[in-house]
């Protein structure tokens, strides 16, 4: 059976850093499964969508115009409880309350330039993997040999 998914994005402020390579170190060594990997230009349709919980925030049209305004790296990642996990690999949304080991208590100071995207839960892995990636595009029935070292 197929591990829990979760959405990952390295956001432009990491592309444009040189953080791309760092940041995918982070999960993979974790012991994540990469499945799906693009880097892409978000549409500002696609930054509503992704972002729509956040509508009418003040911090709304910022979040939209920053998210579109480079390229950014979109991920799939797999393992157990990967959506919890990978949060954890990121760390706390303001980078000033990130722990020293995470990726934005490592490489990131400023809430509006938090580096990279995780997605909050499994309900919404689902739906952000669905708007950011085609079925085709992921990777399935791929069994890797160290599995077993790294999850009962
Ligand atoms: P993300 O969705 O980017 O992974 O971050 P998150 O779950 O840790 O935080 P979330 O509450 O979903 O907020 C999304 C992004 O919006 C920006 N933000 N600004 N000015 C503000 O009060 C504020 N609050 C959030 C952050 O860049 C955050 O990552
Ligand atoms: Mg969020």
């Amino acid at each position: 059976m197929a591990e829990e998914r979760t959405f990952v994005a390295v956001k432009p402020d990491g592309v444009e850093r040189g953080l791309v390579g760092d940041i995918i170190g982070r999960f993979e060594k974790r012991g994540l499964k990469l499945v799906g990997l693009k880097m892409m230009q978000v549409t500002p349709a696609l930054a509503q969508e992704h972002y729509g919980e956040h509508k009418g925030k003040p911090f709304f049209d910022g979040l939209i115009k920053f998210i579109t305004s480079g390229p950014i790296v979109a991920m799939v990642w797999e393992g157990k409880n990967a959506t919890g996990l990978a949060r954890n690999v990121i760390g706390a949304t303001n980078p000033k309350d990130a722990a020293p080991g995470t990726i934005r208590g490592d490489f990131a100071v400023d809430l509006g330039r938090n580096a990279v995207h995780g997605s909050d839960s499994p309900t919404s892995a689902e739906r952000e993997i669905g708007i950011f990636f085609k079925k085709d595009e992921l990777i399935e029935g791929w069994d890797r040999t160290i599995h077993k070292w790294i999850a009962e």
